[in-house]
């Protein structure tokens, strides 16, 4: 077996993850979370919400997972957001056509459909399923396309992302923020994207979450007030010219920024930021990489983006979050799709003073030359251009059309007139930086990076290293036996943790090391056991998962205890001393 069955073995064994609909036997690319992997997922969710809410101070939104055809067409999905797809003649299988050439020619997603399909022929590659000829490559749109109300309704699609979303609130947002930039504003949620012919189970997802920050900032910031934080911080990097050369280099973001490898400190600030939620969570720092997007990967809004990969052991490098920097790409659109301003009043620190050339109609003519109209076509003459009226000097004749009829007037109707004004400041499209996570691949990740085996006392023994605020089963309660008084004592510390708001699992069948064991295989850190000495001394055993020791503490303090140990506040080593002499 290799990783991916041992932990996908495991996974659907004790409750994690298991296929959607195997009762109708099964849709690639839909998966559901079980008990465990619902708890686990929401934990993880809920470390990234502390990262990004709580810690960086971004607030969470949740909007509708529909969106309008408008919409889309704004963002790009319609007419780009699609994959190059064959379908075999004979059994009507599709597949994506550059995974056909995956291994066969260099590079095969950065090719156009008519390369992709000249190549299957040249290749003679035929149907994987049947062996028949396939079809001509088409784009296939990877939006589910729906329709709201009844009948066609109007059109809309499942959003292939968050992200649109937030871009769509923005005006609000922007009130909701006090009109003052930078504001970063997250979103956690279900994500839909309706992938040809998905192949590697957990990793690729027709129905995801994803938990995206869209961070709006002033066009030419590049800095970040905190960026001293990470500047320390050495991480592996692969820029596009270390590609190029086939070698990660490892060096501090401070220096990344400065050799310019990492275009601004705030995205670098970024990827640092995304480096603590990785590896808080417990996925192992020496399978985490940041690859730069070479230019012909780019997302179509993005100029700039960087994956934080993780390594797998079936797929390799996987990546889990992309780092993108989206310019003012969405709002620019959104704001020539809606015909609504989404832009902001950026004052200048201190006002800047401007020429002006303006074109000024001569009312005392135009009056009495005109008469009713004249206000509509003075309306006209001032949108003219000193060129234009310069023009119209040379030939003697100034010609607009006002309320759909031509005029001929003296160019004297006009002059032209130069004068100096105060500018306050500008309208200017805010940029966006996004850090987008894949929730469901990190899930997977952890899990894979987390399982280990190793053989105590000739037996083996299965672990998840997850950590005590991550598992989704934190604490167990164990009576030594299943005999009374035993039982009824590890049941009312049970009933006390849970009265205080932790999840504590009771489980009294079987041998104690059997018991220890599944424990172990789900990640529960700490096994809490009430024996023989606990009637006599009022202590109770607490056990490591990982490094199998026990500690005994009074039940009395296990509140207090457990508290500390599960957020982590205290290690286990620290506990006696925490609670000091004589505790017991
Ligand atoms: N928002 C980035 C993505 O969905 O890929």
């Amino acid at each position: 077996m290799d990783a991916y069955e041992r932990v996908m073995e495991l996974a659907k064994r004790r409750g994690f993850i298991w296929g959607s609909l195997e009762l109708y036997g099964g849709v690639a690319g839909l998966y559901d979370y079980g008990p465990l992997g619902c708890t686990l997922k929401h934990n993880i969710e809920n470390m990234w919400r502390r990262v990004y809410c709580t810690e960086e101070g971004f607030y969470e939104i949740e909007t509708s997972t529909i969106g309008l055809e408008e919409v889309f067409s704004a963002s790009g999905h319609l007419s780009c957001f699609t994959d190059p797809m064959t379908t075999c003649s004979a059994c009507g299988e599709s597949f994506r056509a550059d995974h056909l050439l995956n291994g066969v020619v260099e590079r095969p997603d950065a090719l156009s459909s008519d390369e992709l399909g000249r190549l299957l022929v040249h290749h003679a590659i035929r149907c994987p399923a049947c062996g028949c000829a396939l079809s001509d490559v088409e784009e296939f749109n990877l939006m589910f396309e729906t329709h709201i109300g009844p009948g066609r309704g109007r059109i809309g699609y499942l959003r292939p992302e968050t992200a649109q979303g937030i871009f769509t609130n923005f005006d609000r947002l922007y009130r909701f923020f006090r009109e003052k930039l930078p504001f970063g504003v997250v979103q956690i949620g279900r994500s839909f994207r309706n992938e040809i012919s998905p192949r590697q189970g957990v990793i690729r997802l027709r129905e995801f979450s994803q938990a995206e920050l869209e961070l709006f900032v002033l066009p030419d910031q590049k800095t970040h007030p905190n960026f001293e934080r990470f500047a320390e911080l050495s991480l592996p990097l692969y820029s596009q010219q270390a590609q190029e050369r086939g070698e990660v280099e490892t060096m501090t973001l401070g220096e990344a920024v400065e050799r310019g490898v990492i275009a601004s400190e705030l995205l670098a600030y970024h990827i640092g930021l995304c480096w603590t939620f990785l590896t808080r969570i417990g996925l192992d720092a020496s399978r985490i990489r940041f690859r730069q997007h070479l230019p012909d990967e780019m997302a179509h809004y993005a100029a700039d983006c960087w994956d934080a990969e993780v390594l797998l052991e079936r797929f390799g490098w996987v990546e889990v979050v992309g780092i993108a920097d989206r310019t003012n790409y969405d709002l620019s659109a959104h704001e020539r799709e809606s015909g609504k301003q989404l832009r902001v009043f950026v004052e200048y620190e201190t006002p800047r003073r401007r020429r002006v050339v303006e074109v000024v109609p001569d009312m005392s003519q135009l009056g009495p030359m005109l008469r009713e109209r004249a206000g509509a076509a003075a309306e006209v003459l001032s949108s003219l251009t000193p060129e234009q009226v310069k023009e119209a000097e040379k030939e003697g004749m100034l010609r607009i059309e006002v309320e759909g009829e031509m005029l001929e007037l003296p160019p004297s109707v006009v002059s032209i007139r130069e004068r100096e004004e105060e500018v306050r400041g500008e309208y200017v499209t805010p940029h966006v930086i996004e850090p987008s996570y894949g929730i469901d691949r990190i899930v997977y990740a952890l899990l894979e990076h987390s399982l280990y085996e190793e053989e105590v006392e000739g037996e083996k023994r299965t672990v998840l290293r997850l950590s005590p605020q991550l598992a989704p089963i934190p604490m167990a309660v164990l009576p030594l036996m299943d005999k009374p008084p035993l039982v009824e004592v590890a049941r009312s510390i049970t009933k006390r943790l849970r009265s205080v708001g932790m999840r504590c699992e009771y489980d009294e069948g079987g041998f104690i090391g059997r018991r220890y064991r599944r424990f172990d295989e789900v990640g529960t850190p700490f096994c809490i056991t009430v024996d023989y000495e606990s009637l006599e001394d009022g202590t109770v055993t607490i056990r490591e998962r990982d490094s199998m020791r026990q500690i005994r503490v009074p039940h009395r303090k296990l509140e207090h205890v457990m508290h500390n140990l599960v957020l982590g506040i205290w290690q286990f080593d620290e506990v006696v001393e925490e609670l000091g002499e004589g505790s017991a």
